[in-house]
């Protein structure tokens, strides 16, 4: 098989294989069909429509209330923007954690708007959500390290698996989610090493954020990728600065109003 950058519609069967390959996973979030089908194209492998949309566009402190169908009319949006990349939705705060049957009901309505996988927080705790939702034939993707959607009992945006029993505890939960099914991993804000040593041990893919360069590929939130806004994470580097180039864009259209070279001839119907 080639490369993962070569594949023209990224499924389960080429992430095992780039996994494999030591050919890198390359994810980005996006909430939207214009942004979807920009990173497509770009050639991300795969976009994840997170909870994330929490923070970084719907103005909430964290992705706490973000509802299942933020997460629905979100899935729809990027799998219409979407050709290449596999398409994994985020299962928010609240629609899965009491059982695995209501993790499948919130699960099966991701898929019917246009997801291909899903992604959803913890360990051990999730064995039978994970389970159940693999043998209906719904592709896991589990998330360990920081959880955002756990922030309060965490304290905070803490980096995870610092002390040596915190760092067990993970591989272990690492381990578990491999056992019960998940196609691929999520690790956020553990230290490079930890990461490094949870990508050689499980033969499923792990995907970092804030987790060092030695995992099998690596996601950002697309705003912070790309500079939309001020703040970032220190792990963060912007590839560009969006946030920039839109203030300036509404800066001259405000002008060019202002001082009526705008609409001009050109842009006017006769
Ligand atoms: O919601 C999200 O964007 C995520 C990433 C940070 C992995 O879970």
């Amino acid at each position: 098989m080639g490369q993962l950058r070569d594949v023209k519609k990224v499924r389960l069967r080429h992430l095992a294989q780039a996994k494999h390959d030591a050919d890198k996973i390359v994810m980005l979030t996006a909430y939207d069909q214009p942004t979807a089908a920009i990173f497509d194209a770009a050639g991300t492998d795969l976009l994840l429509v997170g909870d994330s949309m929490g923070n970084a566009v719907l103005g909430y402190g964290d992705t706490l209330p973000v509802t299942l169908d933020d997460c629905i009319r979100a899935t729809r949006a990027v799998a219409a923007g979407a050709t290449r990349a596999m398409v994994i939705s985020d299962l928010p705060f609240g629609s899965y954690e009491a059982s695995a049957e209501q993790c499948f009901k919130s699960a099966a309505q991701l898929m019917k708007a246009g997801a291909q996988g899903v992604k959803l927080e913890g360990g051990t705790a999730m064995t039978a959500q994970i389970r159940l939702l693999s043998q209906a034939g719904i592709p896991v993707m589990g998330h360990l390290g920081f959880t955002p959607q756990s922030v309060n009992v965490l304290s905070g945006n803490r980096i995870q698996g610092r002390d040596q029993a915190s760092a067990d505890h993970l591989k272990q939960e690492s381990l578990q989610i491999q056992r019960s099914g998940a196609f691929a991993l999520v690790i956020e804000m553990v230290p490079a090493g930890l990461a490094a040593a949870l990508t050689d041990s499980l033969d499923i893919p792990v995907i970092g954020i804030g987790a060092g360069p030695d995992t099998d590929g690596q996601v950002l939130v697309w705003t912070d990728m790309a500079g939309l806004t001020e703040w970032t994470p220190s792990f963060v580097r912007r590839f560009g600065q969006i946030g920039q180039a839109l203030r300036t864009a509404a800066a001259d259209f405000g002008s060019a109003v202002r001082d009526g070279t705008y609409p001009d001839d050109e842009h006017s119907f006769q």
